[in-house]
Order: C-alpha cells, then sequence, then structure tokens
C-alpha cells in the first residue's frame, strides 16, 4: 500500500499524563492525525504489559500517529522501526565508543553500556474501519540523580550520563524523520528491506545471549539469534529454533563461577 507522508506537527507541553494517551484521543476524532506530541514530563506515562514508565522533567517523552490499512504484513516491525530510528539518532551525538554501545533490545528498547536508556510503546486505534497505531517514546535524557528508585540505579542509565547532550527538539524531529523515511519510503510495514533488519541485527542487545521467553503459557530458554523480516526473534533453543513474535525476552544471568 502506497502511504501518504504526513506533514508533521511538533507540540509541546510541559506535562500530560501520557502522551500516548493524548495522541490516541487526537487519533480518534482524526484518523490520518499528523501530530508528534511532546512533553517535558508525564504523570501517568505508561509502559509495555501494563507497567509504569517513570516519567520526570527531564526526560524526552513523545507519540506520533501512524495510519494503517489493516492489509500491512508486518505492523510488528512499528516498533522495532522506531527502535532503529532512535538508535541511530542517539549514535550522531555520541562519541565512537559510546555509540558502539547503543543496542536495541527486541523488541521495544534502547540499551547504552548494557543500561536501558530508552522504552517504546506501540498501541493501535480501530473505530468505524479505520485503523491506527501510537508510538511512543520516552528517553532518558537529565541524569536522575535521587529522583531514581534504588531498583533502577543499575539498570537504566540517561544519555547525560552516557556524555550525550542532544537538542531536545532536534532529537525528537531527526527520530520521527528517521522512522518516517522507515515506514513511509522503504514501507518497513509491507516488506522489510535487507539493509533494515541487517541494521537492526548490528545493534542487537540481546544476539547470542541466554534467554528466557513465553511460548504461549510455557517458559523457555534458549540463545537470542537475529530478528527476522517479520519482527520475530529467532532464539535457538535445546528442541529446535523457535521464532518469538509478542511480549519480550528476559536475559539469564548466570552467577560466575568462583
Ligand atoms: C516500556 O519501556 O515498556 C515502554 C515505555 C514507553 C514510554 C513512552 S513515553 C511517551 C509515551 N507515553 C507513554 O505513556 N508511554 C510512551
Amino acid at each position: 500500500m502506497e502511504r501518504k507522508r504526513p506533514n508533521r506537527m511538533f507540540l509541546h507541553t510541559k506535562i500530560t499524563s501520557s502522551t500516548n494517551d493524548d495522541i490516541k484521543k487526537m487519533i480518534y476524532s482524526d484518523f490520518d492525525c499528523a501530530a508528534v506530541l511532546c512533553a517535558d514530563s508525564q504523570s501517568g506515562g505508561r509502559g509495555r504489559l501494563g507497567r509504569s514508565f517513570l516519567s520526570p522533567d527531564g526526560g524526552i517523552y513523545f507519540s506520533a500517529a501512524y495510519p494503517l490499512s489493516g492489509q500491512e504484513k508486518n505492523i510488528a516491525f512499528l516498533t522495532l522501526a522506531a527502535g532503529l530510528a532512535v538508535a541511530e539518532t542517539l549514535e550522531e551525538s555520541a562519541s565512537d565508543t559510546v555509540a558502539d554501545s547503543i543496542r536495541i533490545k527486541w523488541p521495544n528498547d534502547i540499551y547504552i553500556n548494557g543500561k536501558k536508556v530508552c522504552g517504546i510503546l506501540t498501541e493501535l486505534c480501530s473505530l468505524g474501519g479505520h485503523l491506527s497505531a501510537a508510538v511512543g517514546i520516552g528517553i532518558n535524557s537529565k541524569t536522575l540523580g535521587d529522583t531514581c528508585p534504588d531498583e533502577l540505579k543499575d539498570k537504566i542509565t540517561t544519555l547525560f550520563d552516557e556524555g550525550i547532550f542532544p537538542s531536545r527538539d532536534k532529537l525528537i524531529r531527526d527520530v520521527i524523520k528517521k522512522l518516517d523515511r522507515l515506514v513511509y519510503s522503504q514501507n518497513v510495514l509491507d516488506e522489510v528491506p535487507d539493509d533494515v533488519t541487517a541494521s537492526l541485527n548490528s545493534r542487537s542487545y540481546i544476539y547470542g545471549k541466554e534467554i528466557m521467553f513465553f511460548d504461549g503459557d510455557i517458559k523457555k530458554c534458549g540463545t537470542a539469534s537475529f530478528v527476522e523480516r517479520d519482527g520475530s526473534l529467532r532464539v535457538l533453543t535445546a528442541d529446535g529454533t523457535a521464532f518469538v513474535k509478542f511480549g519480550e525476552v528476559t536475559e539469564i544471568i548466570r552467577p560466575k563461577n568462583t
């Protein structure tokens, strides 16, 4: 399907509950909504699987709408395309060493130096035969200090902590420009070009790592391999090859032998 590239309009607010909730409201009144909604903080930031997303002042939170036909072969690729757009944008303002450590953890997180810096939430909206996706991106930007809960201190990082000091507005525009190019010019929702899967796989956080995943209700373990063209993750298990399409995967960290 030929999609019409929207003429984006960037709207900024200091605080909102969730930019994803806001864009969903706009989508329901205009399915061709071209707005990108950005906020300095969110009081009800949401993550995947019903989790909350810590969104204090000093982060970068934004959401954009992508109208769909419903005939796309790879809607699941939207989140991965957004991750690739974020990773490539951050690389442009990072030192070579930091840029080398920017990784995409299938399906929706960006890591720097082994710690999460960004999460992506894609939600589908459907009304009266119209379908659209709300893509929300949250990036930890300024150092969190005391506002970071103890249990997250070893798990998350910020752009400032990694020596990346981008202009917020330019970063948002660059991410959306790259994501729009992937969706509207490279048509990744219908057919993912080989160079796009190669770009994703070369930045994989979990490739070659031992991971845990769910096959239906059954917990399984295996070694993470490549992301496929349909957006699924290939995992090598003791029983053969599995393709994880939904949910998320957890890295298994084994205690080192002393
Ligand atoms: C995750 O880590 O599970 C995904 C987090 C997605 C957070 C972004 S911030 C902008 C948008 N608004 C939200 O409420 N969530 C997304």
